[in-house]
């Protein structure tokens, strides 16, 4: 039986994690996070596809590519969750699970955050938990896909 394996997506901006806005983000860098992630998947026999950009069509692609290629999404879009129409929509149009990640609490912060396009597309959307919410994100979308 082949792997299941699941497309995490980092959207813009998180390429500077360690050195962005430290207070709100902490001082993980995206390697760090990435290495975690490696980690939690090997432990729950999944296999990770890695992509992280700061262009939205770029996002868009990976997400399209992930049809027929992986059964589940993790993503925290960034800034592009209050933006981005087209993100959502090939998230719905792959029709695979996705589960929707913030390092901060988005909806303690400014009210802009609080609104999601992303949200009502995904499984569940976990926040406010820094690194810790890409591994809740993952054993959540894990236990979805009976892992
Ligand atoms: C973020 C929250 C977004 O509002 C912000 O634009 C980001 C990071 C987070 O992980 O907390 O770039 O997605």
């Amino acid at each position: 039986m082949s792997a299941v394996k699941i497309l995490v997506l980092h959207g813009p901006n998180l390429n500077l994690l360690g050195v962005r806005e430290p207070g709100v983000y902490g001082t993980t860098t995206l390697d760090g996070i990435n290495r975690a992630l490696e980690e939690l998947a090997t432990e729950l026999s999944l296999e990770l596809e890695i992509v992280q950009s700061n262009s939205e069509g770029a996002l868009v692609d990976a997400i399209q590519g992930a049809m027929g290629e992986c059964q589940g999404i993790l993503i925290n879009p960034a800034a592009y969750t209050h933006t981005s129409v087209a993100i959502r929509d090939a998230i719905a149009a792959t029709a695979l699970p996705a589960v929707e990640v913030h390092l901060s609490n988005v909806h303690a912060r400014e009210p802009f955050r609080s609104h999601s396009f992303i949200a009502p597309v995904a499984v569940g959307q976990i926040c406010g938990f820094g690194p810790e919410s890409y591994l809740l994100g993952l054993r959540a979308l894990a236990k979805r896909l009976g892992k």
